[in-house]
């Protein structure tokens, strides 16, 4: 496989979805994509942000063609209604980058009780994909992207204990919201090819980036040291975004992949197939998400 986006041709004419557009990695994948020439519809919860920061790539890109639309994706009626408003405006939907996400460290909760992190990172971004299916054309240039991580690796689903109540380590609550992550990207693509659709869903993981994502860690010698190092072991939040614009974008992505920086512990570097861990490639609880999923959202595949 080339993993050089090379003579990418102009996508004017298509449209993206990026969650979380406004800051980190989602800004830099947005003004990536509205530099190969795509109409890139920020969704984001906060529209103050959203205007700021497109406002912020139309100074360094005087001709992206951006609109922003409010998704708050730990809210499932907020979902709801961002696809409705999507679909009103707009009759196709070309790339969807899931790229929205929390790290937190509180066991905060949603409105319906739920962890936030999983209901954000995943339930959010379950609703969402299988509520914008059906304006997706059927062909693989059609894509559905979704953000993992590194720390996914460590991670197990608690069917047991989504809320994370009995696991002592924060991250490893987060770890279970990217594992979701990159098992509904399986799955998903897996649905896909068996009811015959030619559009295609792969995962990738940044890295690591000193990003908003580490706004809640506590400011202590651990958050300074990775402060200090980050620019010389970690991506920048530019190189960062570019395993998802691969994705997105390269005519070599078949689906069911996994893409990640090749560097020191995949901290940083070039994109390639990213490692993952056995637990993440098994089939049978990928399919147990997939069936939890919809009864948390009440929303099923196609
Ligand atoms: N940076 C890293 O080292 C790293 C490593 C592995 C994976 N990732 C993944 O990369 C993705 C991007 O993260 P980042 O590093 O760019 O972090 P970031 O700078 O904090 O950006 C996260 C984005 O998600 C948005 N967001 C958070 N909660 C939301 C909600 N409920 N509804 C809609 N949007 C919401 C944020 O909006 P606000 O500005 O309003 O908060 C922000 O725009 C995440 O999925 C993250 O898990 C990052």
């Amino acid at each position: 496989m080339d993993f050089k986006l090379k003579n990418v041709p102009s996508q004017k004419g298509r449209i993206a979805i990026v969650t979380g557009a406004n800051n980190g990695i989602g800004f830099e994948t947005t003004l990536g994509m509205a530099q190969y020439g795509f109409k890139v519809v920020m969704a984001c919860r906060n529209m103050a942000k959203a205007e700021k920061a497109k406002a912020d790539i139309l100074q360094k890109l005087p001709n992206a063609d951006l609109d922003t639309l409010q998704l708050d994706l730990s809210d499932l009626d907020s979902v709801r209604a961002f696809a409705k408003n999507f679909k009103d405006h707009y009759s196709q939907l070309d790339v969807l980058i899931n790229n929205a996400g929390v790290l937190i460290y509180s066991g905060k909760k949603n409105a319906a009780g739920i962890e936030l992190q999983f209901a954000t990172n995943h339930l959010g971004h379950f609703l969402l994909t299988n509520l914008l299916l059906d304006v997706m054309p059927d062909y693989s240039a059609s894509r559905i992207v979704a953000l993992s991580s590194l720390a996914h690796k460590t991670a197990k689903i608690h069917f047991d204990d989504l809320n994370g109540e009995h696991i002592d380590d924060a991250e490893a609550v987060y770890g279970q919201s990217k594992l979701a992550n990159l098992m509904f990207a399986d799955e998903l693509n897996r649905r896909l090819k068996k009811s015959g659709k030619n559009l295609i869903a792969s995962a990738v993981h940044p890295g690591g980036s000193f990003s908003g994502l580490f706004t809640e860690m506590s400011k202590g010698f651990r958050y300074y040291m990775f402060k200090t190092l980050s620019p010389l072991l970690l991506n920048s939040n530019t190189a960062a975004a570019k395993p998802a614009l691969f994705a997105a974008l390269s005519p070599d992505v078949k689906g069911g992949e996994y893409f990640g920086p090749q560097g020191f512990k995949e901290f940083k570097g070039k994109v390639g197939f990213a490692r993952r861990s056995d637990y993440s490639k098994r089939k049978d609880v990928a399919e147990r998400l997939w069936q939890l999923s919809e009864e948390m959202t009440g929303q099923s595949f196609l």
